[in-house]
């Protein structure tokens, strides 16, 4: 959310949402931001990977290494000068007694 809140220029949109998929629960955190170039995409969950001047480049290696751990996947789809979208599949607990 911070990530897509510095991509953007006042008056961009940030979409928050979850929804139930299969056996998974999938947040999706969507901007109107810069987007990612083709380049830069394959390297921005590496450590240290930063665009930013005073960035850390460690939020999303971070975020993907917790998600992994449990069990679950990060999928970003992006289009320079448009925006991004990160889906956070999460696998839901199973049921009571099943
Ligand atoms: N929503 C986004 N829109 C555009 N670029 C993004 C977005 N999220 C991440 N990035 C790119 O991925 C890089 C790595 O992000 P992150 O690991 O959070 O580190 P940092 O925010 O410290 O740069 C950013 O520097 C930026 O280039
Ligand atoms: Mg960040």
């Amino acid at each position: 959310m911070l990530n897509a809140l510095q991509a953007m220029q006042p008056g961009g949109r940030l979409d928050i949402g979850i929804t139930a998929e299969d056996k998974d629960a999938v947040i999706t955190i969507a901007d109107t931001g810069a987007g990612i170039s083709s380049q830069m995409l394959p390297h921005i969950f590496d450590p240290f990977f930063t665009t930013k001047n005073d960035g850390t480049g460690l939020g999303l290696s971070l975020s993907y290494a917790i998600v992994k751990e449990h069990q679950g996947d990060i999928e970003v789809e992006s289009e320079e000068g448009s925006g991004t979208t990160f889906r956070i599949k999460l696998p839901q607990a199973p049921e009571e007694g099943a």
